[in-house]
């Protein structure tokens, strides 16, 4: 399969002599039928390279649930209710997010599940998913954000979308930046250094990152991630934005990753090389929180708060669930319920999933700063 996109780069290096980064991982991940997520045998969880939250455990998609239906509440329970999933995986939240729903009758008849998923075959496999739960006729999909009309009222959120795509690599050098480009290298690949692509993609990083970095130093600016917010942006008339994934604020995600740790592989569970096997191994970088905050204001967007997945959870009834759990499996011996509890704390500790996945809420149409000690996620505190 990965001979495909072996094939799609050679054709383009054999055009163009050499590729931004951001063309090889476009082509790695996203070629339209052997493309890493795109292969029929791409997985998430068992079996696959890298498990996500809501592979994890149900309570993940539940809790996120919770926070939809509080946002909802916040809107005046509009119906229809506009909820959009973007890059949803194998369609684990998407049932999870709809089981819970169901517990209240009023917001789960108004709620109007979109997915947006670039790949066919995971489109089929989220299908599948929403058949087997019951829950296929709930869910409308649609391949861009773009084929979806504007002047919505409701709540679009993502897990782990932002950091899947496309990266530009750059370097600070004495004077002025360099992009780090790739080319052939017999039947590999091989990374090679030459003038920026395009001059604005420095525009794309903060003053702070750019004065605090040393020459020699590197950093990834992702465009995709502006235009993804942008537009979903635009398609609010009124409501909410929810980003879960992997990174932080600048300038510390750009700081943490300057010696060139920026764009990680995972085959197998397993860090490896990001130019070997590929189209067979995720790719991935950090991202970069604040470019959604900046980008986010010019369609409409205001921060509502920044926090990580431990608030999250613990600020959508996480910890009371845990709480009936450890009293079943004290008063029934239940070793199932212990090792449920485990999954669950996994997602929640610190030291575990609870703080690297951070949290960035943005409103639309609505006063932001009045609605910061409304919501779960910004609220929780774990003195409580
Ligand atoms: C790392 S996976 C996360 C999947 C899921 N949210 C989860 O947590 O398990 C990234 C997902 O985003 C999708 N994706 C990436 N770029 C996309 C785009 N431009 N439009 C729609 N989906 C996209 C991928 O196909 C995949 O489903």
């Amino acid at each position: 399969m990965s001979g495909l996109v072996r094939a799609r780069l050679a054709e383009l290096l054999s055009a163009q002599g050499k590729l931004t980064f951001a063309e090889f991982m476009d082509i790695a991940l996203y070629h339209p039928t052997a493309g890493y997520y795109n292969r029929p045998e791409m997985t998430i969880g068992p079996g696959g390279d890298f498990y996500t939250s809501p592979m994890v455990h149900p309570i993940f998609g539940a809790c996120v649930a919770r926070q939809v239906w509080q946002m909802w509440n916040l809107l005046g329970k509009p119906d229809p209710f506009f909820v959009l999933e973007m890059g949803a995986g194998v369609g684990a939240m998407a049932v999870d997010f709809l089981r819970m729903a169901e517990r209240d009758a009023a917001f789960y008849r108004a709620v109007r599940y979109h997915i947006v998923e670039q790949g066919a075959a995971l489109r089929e496999r989220q299908q599948a998913a929403a058949e087997a739960a019951g829950q296929r006729g709930k869910i409308e999909w649609f391949e861009t954000l773009g084929q979806l009309p504007g002047g919505q009222v409701g709540v679009i959120f993502s897990n782990e979308l932002f950091d899947a795509l496309p990266v530009h690599r750059l370097g600070k050098a004495e004077s002025g930046y360099v992009e780090f480009y790739i080319e052939a290298d017999g039947n590999g690949y091989r990374e090679t250094a030459g003038e920026l692509s395009d001059p604005q993609l420095v525009a794309l990083v903060d003053e702070a990152t750019l004065t605090q970095l040393q020459p020699g130093e590197r950093f990834e600016v992702c465009p995709a991630a502006g235009e993804v917010i942008e537009a979903m942006g635009r398609l609010l008339e009124r409501g909410f934005v929810l980003t879960i994934d992997y990174g932080n604020l600048a300038p510390d995600v750009h700081l943490r990753h300057r010696k060139g740790t920026g764009v990680r592989a995972f085959w197998k569970q397993k860090l490896t090389e990001p130019l070997e096997r590929v189209g067979e191994q995720d790719l991935t970088a950090d991202l970069d929180f604040s470019l959604l905050i900046r980008r986010g204001e010019q369609a409409g967007l205001q921060e509502v708060g920044f926090t990580d997945q431990m608030h999250l959870l613990g600020g959508n009834g996480f910890l009371q669930k845990v709480a009936e759990l450890q009293k079943r499996a004290r008063e029934h011996m239940d070793l199932m319920a212990d090792e449920e509890l485990h999954k669950m704390l996994a997602l929640f500790m610190p030291q575990s999933l609870g703080e690297v996945f951070k949290v960035l809420i943005q409103a639309k149409g609505l006063e932001a700063a009045a609605l910061k000690d409304k919501i779960g996620a910004l609220t929780f505190s774990l003195d409580e």
